[in-house]
């Protein structure tokens, strides 16, 4: 099937399509009030080129990528804490005068059209759009899609897992390294999502009555539910870099 390639700049009236693909691709709750999520559309609204669209032949959409700009020295120990603090920053204070690198934040494809190579295709225009203005190429706090079914297992030990046959256990972090990414570390505190107990209770539809940990169907690590009241999901991710390279040159 042959897909066009599109952007927000060119097409804003794709916004709402954008928002219901990334929706139904993730749990509820990772749309909740959060540091990150109160500067989504402040992303869209800043940096409407960096939100890339795959439609199909009727001008629907299949797949989207939202990133944005940001300042990086290159070094893993000075990446940001995670997707959280890459919004906060970009959105409230960017952008940066020379962005150094391109930071992905979410990729997204219509059920129906997976293992199509169309994410494969959306991170090459996001590099290849990167060569021209970012000299590092692309970050990206992965959240690997396996991880769901293995919550009790740290992600620094998940992202080691290899299948037989060496390469990477995850399927979305196999797609990057096969790409020529590197991995540069685990984000633990990627997105933080704090909410009182009760809202969480609601959302799962039975009580908690306690402190502990709890399981939440499609999270990457357990629920927290603390002493004051408050239950909070802190999503780690892996950090992966894509560096430019003159293959990716317009
Ligand atoms: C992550 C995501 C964008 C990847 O899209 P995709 O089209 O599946 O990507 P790829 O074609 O590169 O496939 C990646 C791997 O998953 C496998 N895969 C994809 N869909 C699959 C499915 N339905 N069943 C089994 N395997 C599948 C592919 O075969 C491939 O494995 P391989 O490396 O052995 O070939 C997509 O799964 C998605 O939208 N997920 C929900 C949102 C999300 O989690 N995004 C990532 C965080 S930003």
């Amino acid at each position: 099937m042959s897909l066009t390639l599109t952007d927000l700049s060119r097409d804003p009236w794709l916004l709402a399509e954008v928002d219901d693909l990334i929706s139904a691709n993730m749990p509820e709750f990772m749309s909740w009030e959060s540091p990150g999520n109160w500067r989504w559309h402040g992303m869209y609204d800043r940096y409407p080129a960096h939100q890339l669209c795959l439609l199909d032949g009727n001008g629907r959409l299949v797949a989207a990528a939202n990133g944005l700009p940001v300042a990086w020295d290159g070094a893993a120990s000075s990446l940001p804490s995670g997707s959280d603090e890459v919004l906060v920053e970009a959105v409230d204070h960017g952008p940066p005068d020379r962005p150094d690198a391109v930071c992905m934040l979410s990729v997204s494809v219509d059920p129906a059209h997976r293992a199509a190579g169309h994410a494969e295709r959306l991170l090459t225009e996001s590099l290849r759009r990167a060569a021209q203005h970012a000299p590092r190429g692309v970050i990206i706090p992965v959240r690997p899609t396996r991880k769901p079914h293995y919550p009790l297992i740290p992600m620094e030990e998940y992202a080691a897992w290899r299948l037989p046959d060496g390469r990477s256990f995850d399927p979305w972090l196999r797609t990057h390294l096969r790409l020529g990414a590197r991995r540069l570390g685990i984000a633990e505190r990627s997105l933080v999502i704090r909410q009182p107990v009760a809202r969480w209770e609601e959302y799962l539809g039975h009580p908690l009555p306690g402190p502990g940990d709890y399981p939440l169907l499609g999270a990457l690590v357990p629920l927290r539910v603390a002493e004051d009241g408050y239950g909070t999901y802190a999503e780690p991710n892996v950090w992966v870099h894509h560096p430019a390279t003159a293959d990716h040159a317009p």
